[in-house]
């Protein structure tokens, strides 16, 4: 066991935990972060998608002790409605499964300032799977909010 200190969602985190332990499980059975979910468990779904200094990642494939230091966002700790909005309007969730993934990475788009085409859109949600909406609902949500 080790102690790692991190920010989640805007709190500061100690928290002991076991040298090989997953981002993913500290999140969900530690700390009952349950917009982060599980899926592939082997970084091809994008489902347990968060963002560690604003860069999405898949918390499956991050060591816990490797966020030390570092600041962790979930859907929990983002002001999420603007996306949540865009989302709604143009039919962007169905069963839901991959949408705080999907919202993780739309808000990282928003907060690095930059201008992204349809293009970069596709690029940023290639590692989030849906397999209800065929994307282009997803794509076009994204690109609404990052004009608005
Ligand atoms: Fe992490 Fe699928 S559960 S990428
Ligand atoms: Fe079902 Fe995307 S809405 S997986």
């Amino acid at each position: 066991m080790e102690y790692v200190k991190f920010v989640l969602n805007n709190k500061k985190i100690s928290i002991e935990i076991d040298e090989s332990e997953l981002l993913i499980d500290t999140l969900r059975k530690r700390l009952c972060i349950k917009s982060v979910k599980q899926g592939c468990g082997i970084g091809e779904c994008g489902t347990c998608t968060v963002l560690v200094d604003n860069q999405p990642m898949n918390s499956c494939l991050v060591f816990t002790k490797a966020v030390e230091n570092k600041n962790i966002l979930t859907l929990e700790g983002i002001d999420s409605e603007p996306i949540e909005k865009a989302f709604a309007k143009f039919g962007a969730v169905q069963c839901g499964f991959c949408t705080p993934g999907m919202m993780l990475v739309a808000y990282s788009m928003i907060k690095s300032g930059e201008e992204f085409s349809k293009d970069d859109i596709k690029r940023h949600i290639s590692g989030n799977l849906c397999r209800c909406t065929g994307y282009n609902q997803i794509i076009e949500a994204i690109e609404h909010v990052l004009k608005n």
